[in-house]
């Protein structure tokens, strides 16, 4: 899945999408961010290209999937809870991925369940294929996903920590050093919160009662402090799976193991 999410400009996406087709004869999919004012566009740019299945996230999924579906695609819609799983069905959606509590990327303020009760408690509800996703980094969490009744994997923090990502070498290190309960969820904006690796300045952030947590952080331009490797101000978002990551793999390495 070729991440689009935060894409501004479609020639960004676009320019993405040929790299990838240049480099595979494979098939492969996109994410599409809902929020993303751009994702009509996006949507008719990956058709057009000959991309047929999106994963969608963060938005209402019932005006997009006709949408898809128009253009002949397919989509899987990334759901963290029951009542959006069954929403989703409801919408057209062909798939979900259902993302536990101790998965990276967005989460909400809610109390969310882990990837062990969401996954057979979705599945027991819906008839479409489901993908699991949060904690999974090796085959015993592939394998288990499998049992909970899911159809397959949606795997974020393990390929973040491979020799491939384009992530910066800190960010991998700090995921490879965070050990059992070393990841927090931080507030994004409204609703929205995101997980990260604890680093010494966000915990610093977290300790002190006189911050604002969600105004101090959104000062930072994050891709920035990437771009210049400064852990200091950059949020190393990643899963709790990072506990389980003790080193840089090639995707195939991860793959292989993964499956067998
Ligand atoms: C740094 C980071 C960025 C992410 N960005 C997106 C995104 O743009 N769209 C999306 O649907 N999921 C996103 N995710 C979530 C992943 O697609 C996946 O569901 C999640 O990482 C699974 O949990 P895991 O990290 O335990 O493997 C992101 C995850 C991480 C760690």
């Amino acid at each position: 899945m070729l991440a689009l999410g935060f894409v501004k400009r479609i020639e960004e996406a676009e320019s993405l999408v040929k790299e990838v087709k240049a480099r595979t004869d494979k098939p492969f999919g996109a994410n599409v961010v809902i929020m993303n004012p751009l994702h009509r566009e996006i949507l008719e740019m990956l058709a057009n290209l000959g991309i047929k299945t999106v994963t969608t996230s963060v938005g209402r999924p019932d005006f997009i999937y006709p949408i898809i579906h128009d253009l002949g695609m397919k989509g899987l819609h990334v759901v963290l809870s029951l009542a959006h799983a069954v929403k989703a069905e409801e919408a057209g959606a062909d798939g979900l991925v259902v993302v536990g509590s101790e998965a990276g990327g967005l989460r909400t303020r809610k109390s969310e369940s882990s990837t062990m009760v969401l996954v057979p408690l979705v599945c027991d509800h819906v008839s479409i294929p489901v993908a699991a996703a949060g904690g999974i980094a090796d085959s015993r969490g592939y394998r288990a996903a499998l049992e909970l009744g899911a159809q397959g994997v949606q795997v974020g923090t393990r390929f973040l920590v491979s020799r491939e990502s384009p992530a910066h070498e800190e960010w991998k290190r700090a995921i490879i050093n965070c050990g059992d309960g070393g990841t927090a969820l931080l507030p994004v904006r409204g609703n929205l919160m995101t997980r990260v690796v604890v680093t010494p300045a966000i915990r610093r952030f977290m300790e002190d009662p006189t911050i604002n947590l969600e105004e101090e952080l959104g000062k930072i331009d994050r891709m920035k402090a990437w771009e210049k490797g400064d852990l200091e101000n950059a949020l190393p978002g990643a899963g709790q799976a990072s506990a389980l990551i003790n080193d840089i793999k090639t995707v195939r390495e991860i793959i292989e193991e993964m499956v067998s």
